[in-house]
Formats: C-alpha cells, sequence, structure tokens
C-alpha cells in the first residue's frame, strides 16, 4: 500500500436555523461523506469534520418570527441536524456547533492574533440604522431593490436571484426586516480585513493549487479580477462571539469570520474525545494535511478566498487543498426554496424510503459542474432500473442459483472460458475507472462505473444461461457462479461509499470479512467453499403510488406556501347596492385608551369630520398606543353601535391583515370626513 495520507475534510456548516432538505444533502454532505468513506477504505488516516453553525442574522431571524430566543433556535436544530445526518449514513467523525466555549476561544483567539500582527483596518463608516428598533441593520437585516438586477426582495447581503453578493447601503430603497421601517445612517466602527492588500500574495498561493473543478476556479478568478475588497470581520449584533477587545463592545465577530473556524474548534473538541486533545495540531497545522472543504456553490467566496485569507495571514494553518463545490439542485424542475415550500426535507423523506435509495438517486444526479435536477420520477427510475433491476437483480440471483445449484458454497473455477475470464477481468478494470473517478471528485462516475460492473455482471450471468448449463455441463455454471459471486463481492466493496447500509447486507450474505481495504478488492475475494446466505432482496421496488405522494405532497406544500394562496380565499360577488349600503369615511385618531381588563381592546376617540366619536377596536397587541395619536384611518360610520366591555363603540376601524395575523391601519391621507368611496 501506498503511504498513509492524512486527510482532514469539513462539510460547511449548515446554519441550525432549521430543518434539512435535498439540496444539502446534495451540496456538501453526500460529495464529502462519498469522499470520506472512499478514502477511509483506500485507508488513510481520514477526519471529517462537520458541526451546526448557530450565529449570525440567519439564527436570530429565526428566532425572531417564532418568538423565541435564538438558544432555543440552535438547540432544537443542532440536535435535529445532527441526527438526520446519522439516519442518512453521513459519517462525521465529529458534529460540533459554534456555540460551544472551545469555538468561541478558538475564534477569539485567531482575531486576536490577527489584530496583533496589524491585519485589521479599523474604519468607521455609515450604516443603516432601525431608529425604532434601536439596532443597525447588518446583513438579512435589511431587504430591498437589487442593484445589479431590480429583484426587490434582495438582502442586504446577496441578491438571492442574481447571486450578486451586496453590502446594506448598496441596495435601492432600503427596508428594515424588524420594523418594516426606512434606515437611517449612523455612524459604527469596524475591523475589516483589507482582502485587496493580500490578493498577490493569495494569487500566487491559488496557482499553487492543482485538480481544482473549473465551476470552482471560474467564480474565485471573477472574484478577482473584479478586486477584492475590504471585508468587515465585526458587526454590531448582540448574538455571536465577542469581539474580544475592550473597545468593541457590544459588537460580535461576523458569523463568516467565525463559522470557518468552527472547522478548527470541532477538530479541538474530536481531539478531546479521542483522549488526545494534542491531536488536532497534527491536522491543522501540519503541512502534511491535504484539507478539503466540502460545500455549495453560494460559500465559495468564503472557502475559497476569504478564509483561506485568513488561515494564511494567520501563518500557523493549514490550506485547502481542494474546494470541490457543486452547484446547485433543483427539485422537479424548478429552483428549490424553503420559504416557498419546494423542499423535500430529509426528515420526513426517511419516513417513507431507505437511506441508501436517495444516496444512490442523489449520488447519480449531483450538481457536480452545473446546476441539476431532482425529481420523484427519476429518483423511481434509479430505484426500480438500477439499484432494483440491475445490482439487486444480479445479487439476488447470483446467489439464489449457488444455494440451488451450488449447495450454497462459492464453486471452483476450473478451465474458465474467454467468456468467464472476461467478465472476471472486468472487476479490475471497472475498478480502476472507478477509483480515477473518486480521485477526481468525480462522483457521478464513480456511481455510474460501480453499477456498470453490476450490469457486466448481470449480462454474463444471462450469456452464459446457468439455467442450462446446470444439466449440460455443470462444471460451466460452477464457473459462472464463482465468477459472480466475486463480482458481487468487488461490488459489496465498490459500492459502499454510495449504498452502505445495503453493501453491509450483502458483505454479510457473502461472509466477505469487515475492514478489508480497497487494495483488497480483486477477482479473488471469496475463497471457494465458502458458504454464502441469500438473504432478503436488497432493493424493493418503488410503486408508483409512492411517487404520487411525494409529488402530491410536494405540491400541496407549495400551494400552502404560496404567498398568493396564504391569504384567505376571495369572498363571493356583491352588488353595487350592497357596497352602496356601507358610509365609510375617512378618520384621524385624537386618543388612544386601553380597556381594563382586556388585552386587546383599545377605546379610540375618533375625529369624524362632521362629529367625534368612540370606537372600540381590537388591536391592542397590533400598535403602538402612544404613537397612535393622529394616525389617519378608514372608519365604517354606519356600523350600529355595539357595547363592548362595557363601552359602546360607534363604528369600526378598517385594518388589514396578512398571512400571520399582523394587523396594520388600512391608511388614508384623505380628510377626516370624506366619504370613501
Ligand atoms: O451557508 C451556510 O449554510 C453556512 N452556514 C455555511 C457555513 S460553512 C462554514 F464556514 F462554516
Ligand atoms: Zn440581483
Amino acid at each position: 500500500m501506498a503511504d498513509k495520507k492524512r486527510i482532514l475534510v469539513t462539510s460547511a456548516l449548515p446554519y441550525a436555523n432549521g430543518p434539512l432538505h435535498l439540496g444539502h444533502l446534495a451540496g456538501a454532505y453526500l460529495t464529502a461523506d462519498l469522499y470520506v468513506r472512499y478514502k477511509r477504505l483506500v485507508g488513510d488516516d481520514v477526519v471529517y469534520i462537520c458541526g451546526s453553525d448557530e450565529h449570525g442574522v440567519p439564527i436570530t431571524i429565526a428566532a425572531e418570527k417564532e418568538g423565541v430566543s435564538p438558544q432555543d433556535i440552535v438547540d432544537r436544530y443542532h440536535e435535529m441536524n445532527k441526527k438526520v445526518f446519522e439516519d442518512f449514513g453521513i459519517s462525521f467523525d465529529y458534529y460540533g456547533r459554534t456555540s460551544s466555549k472551545v469555538h468561541h476561544q478558538t475564534s477569539q483567539e485567531i482575531f486576536t492574533h490577527l489584530n496583533e500582527k496589524g491585519f485589521f483596518r479599523k474604519k468607521t463608516e455609515q450604516q443603516l440604522y432601525d431608529a425604532k428598533s434601536d439596532m443597525f441593520l447588518p446583513d438579512r437585516y435589511v431587504k430591498g431593490t437589487c442593484p445589479n438586477c431590480s429583484f426587490p426582495e434582495a438582502y442586504g447581503d446577496q441578491c438571492e436571484n442574481c447571486g450578486t453578493s451586496l453590502s446594506p447601503t448598496e441596495l435601492i430603497n432600503p427596508i428594515s426586516a424588524l420594523s418594516g421601517e426606512v434606515p437611517e445612517l449612523k455612524e459604527t466602527e469596524h475591523w475589516y480585513m483589507p482582502l485587496g492588500d493580500v490578493q498577490p500574495k493569495f494569487e500566487k498561493w491559488l496557482e499553487t493549487r492543482e485538480g481544482w473543478k473549473p465551476n470552482v476556479m471560474g467564480q474565485v478568478k471573477s472574484w478577482l479580477k473584479d478586486g477584492l475588497s475590504d471585508r468587515a470581520a465585526t458587526r454590531d449584533l448582540s448574538w455571536g462571539v465577542p469581539v474580544p477587545l475592550d473597545e468593541a463592545q457590544g459588537k460580535v465577530l461576523y458569523v463568516w469570520f467565525d463559522a470557518p473556524i468552527g472547522y478548527i474548534s470541532a477538530t479541538k473538541e474530536w481531539a478531546q474525545k479521542q483522549g488526545n486533545p494534542d491531536a488536532w495540531k497534527k491536522y491543522w497545522q501540519d503541512q502534511e494535511t491535504e484539507l478539503y472543504h466540502f460545500i455549495g456553490k453560494d460559500n465559495i467566496v468564503f472557502h475559497c478566498i476569504m478564509f483561506p485569507i485568513v488561515l494564511m495571514e494567520h501563518g500557523d494553518y493549514v490550506l485547502p487543498k481542494n474546494v470541490p463545490a457543486n452547484e446547485f439542485l433543483n427539485l422537479e424542475g424548478k429552483k428549490l426554496s424553503t420559504s416557498r415550500g419546494w423542499a423535500v426535507w430529509l426528515h420526513e423523506y426517511l419516513e417513507d424510503f431507505e437511506p441508501d435509495l436517495l444516496r444512490y438517486a442523489l449520488g447519480s444526479t449531483l450538481p457536480e459542474s452545473k446546476d441539476s435536477d431532482f425529481s420523484w420520477k427519476d429518483f423511481q427510475a434509479r430505484v426500480n432500473n438500477e439499484l432494483a433491476a440491475v445490482l439487486g437483480n444480479f445479487v439476488n440471483r447470483s446467489l439464489t442459483f449457488t444455494d440451488k445449484f451450488a449447495d450454497g458454497k462459492v464453486p471452483e473455477l476450473v478451465d474458465p472460458t474467454e467468456t468467464d475470464s472476461e467478465a472476471l477481468g472486468s472487476i479490475v478494470k471497472q475498478k480502476k475507472k472507478v477509483t480515477a473517478a473518486f480521485e477526481a471528485f468525480r462522483f457521478k462516475e464513480a456511481i455510474s462505473e460501480s453499477i456498470n460492473l453490476a450490469r457486466a455482471g448481470n449480462k454474463y450471468f444471462t450469456e452464459t444461461e446457468p439455467w442450462k448449463t446446470r444439466n449440460e455441463n455443470p462444471q460451466a455454471c460452477n464457473n459462472t457462479l464463482y465468477v459472480s459471486l466475486q463480482i458481487c463481492a468487488a461490488l459489496s466493496m465498490l459500492m459502499e461509499p454510495v449504498l452502505p447500509a445495503s453493501m453491509k447486507k450483502l458483505r454479510n450474505q457473502l461472509k466477505v470479512a469487515e475492514g478489508l481495504s480497497w487494495d483488497e478488492i480483486n477477482d479473488f475475494m471469496l475463497t471457494s467453499g465458502t458458504d454464502v446466505e441469500v438473504g432478503e432482496v436488497l432493493f424493493n421496488k418503488v410503486e408508483d403510488s409512492d411517487i404520487e405522494k411525494q409529488i402530491q405532497k410536494l405540491e400541496e406544500r407549495a400551494e400552502t406556501n404560496d404567498p398568493v394562496s396564504k391569504f384567505p380565499k376571495l369572498k363571493e360577488n356583491i352588488g353595487f347596492e350592497d357596497f352602496m349600503k356601507l358610509d365609510l369615511r375617512a378618520g384621524q385618531i385624537l386618543s388612544a385608551e386601553k380597556i381594563k381588563k382586556s388585552d386587546k381592546l383599545l377605546k379610540l376617540q375618533v375625529d369624524l369630520g362632521l362629529e367625534k366619536r368612540t370606537i372600540v377596536s381590537g388591536i391592542a397587541k397590533h400598535v403602538d398606543i402612544d404613537s397612535l395619536k393622529g394616525q389617519k384611518v378608514c372608519v365604517v360610520a354606519n356600523l350600529a353601535p355595539k357595547k363592548l366591555m362595557g363601552v359602546e363603540s360607534q363604528g369600526m376601524i378598517l385594518m388589514a391583515e396578512d398571512a400571520e395575523g399582523n394587523l396594520k391601519f388600512a391608511e388614508t391621507t384623505a380628510e377626516a370626513g370624506s366619504t370613501i368611496t
């Protein structure tokens, strides 16, 4: 065996702000797991690290939406996501979290070291500030129109429509995501990473990288072409790793500064768990280590430019050998969107199907060099036509024939024909192709070349007709079974990375020892005379009804999440005369007070131009009572008076209700008393 390599593999730390979906798996986790499982079989010293990204605006926004604390959110999703990864066989050596003490310390140490080296540039700048919420609005706290593509819902850090990276002040017509108010500009001080200054040095390093995928290198080069600019490493937020400087009270590290450091801190925690606390150093500080970051394409700039520059300027760390980022996965021909309900949640998938089926189907259509599409029909076809009809069928016929006609034992190979030898030879031939594909991060090819071996086996089985030779020429039948079983044994190892659970079952059936290495995959893995077992069928077919159920679920979910259908259906038409019965007037609130013993009702005095009215309105939870004076409103002026909590209400104020039940005034600019028609 060639020298053992030391390999450190990371998968992007997913935000612990929601459950994981198909896009996650296809982007950064399945590919890394395929690679790691392959490398472990090769015998390299592999450590595979991941964990939850628990800081940043995505977390605090999720918490605010639910009315719980950020800690509640990350605790919930950290556990949930960790379990889903385990259930899918994603074989992390350690799954950490960035709220851990070790992580906070490590991030602060790295920041301090860089600061002492004079890396950061301290700058005072004008930033968007929400006076109502008394808060600066970094990243996703502000929305507005994208200056690049005019998409009206772009975030302060990125436009999800065109992918452009933005800063909040670049947005046209910015609006606070917290209060809906137009933000003002206010001065604040931050520590910036002067990426542009380091660009020439970084470019030299980049030239030494080999074998980077064109889609990754292309994106990196395009960032470099535009020239790198300063990026703030700090934020005015309360949730995150506090900036370790007295003069930076109330500031935290930018989430994209601390999150990648999470790989280092999780490795430290892994080492502690091994009972060898210093073991992490070998992986991060010995230049012999090969470091690979597996990510989705939206993370390229951070992993291929920003984090390497941080590590380079720090000086003590290993830089990535490769960053085999994937492109995006679409779903049924449309862009995945969690907010619009267009997603397949991994925990829900597991209620209906085995993890290996998705590993295979997704592995066969990974967005390796360009965006790809997942469809349930394709999933069904992959399972039925490839896993069940090719691999499962080949294994099953080889084992049942052996059971029936060879006494359940691996027969002897005697005087093989050219066809036998050729089939046997396909093991090593395919292994070479699979190995080359894994080495080059071409996982789709590794999977398809593996299943091609089962295809070749099936073809050989059919051509040599053991159902005939068992009577006419029993040794020929034995030879077919010998060759077929050797192919099955090789498959049980070659396909272990993609089908870990099913290939373990197959190895048990064939009595292939656990712990064999990639080197030991060959055409004589099974010894003649070994008992083999016909076990349960490896893959059951997926029925049309199973698929229809999934498609229906997806469509129903999309309908209910669709912003258009979030609102109640329109009522039946009414006649004009019905409308004319209403006397709608513009009014202006003169005063407001709470009604005792009610947490909903307010007693309002409203100027209706011609007269003043007392109106009781159930809006206490939706408005700021102190700011109601002067508010212009629309009033139903001829509604029969009604007593509410002992107060007579002489009309109704019109409110608009959004899909979440929030009430806002239906405002008017008209003079009080004007009729609304
Ligand atoms: O895009 C994301 O989901 C980020 N949470 C990925 C972070 S990767 C790393 F830097 F930790
Ligand atoms: Zn845009």
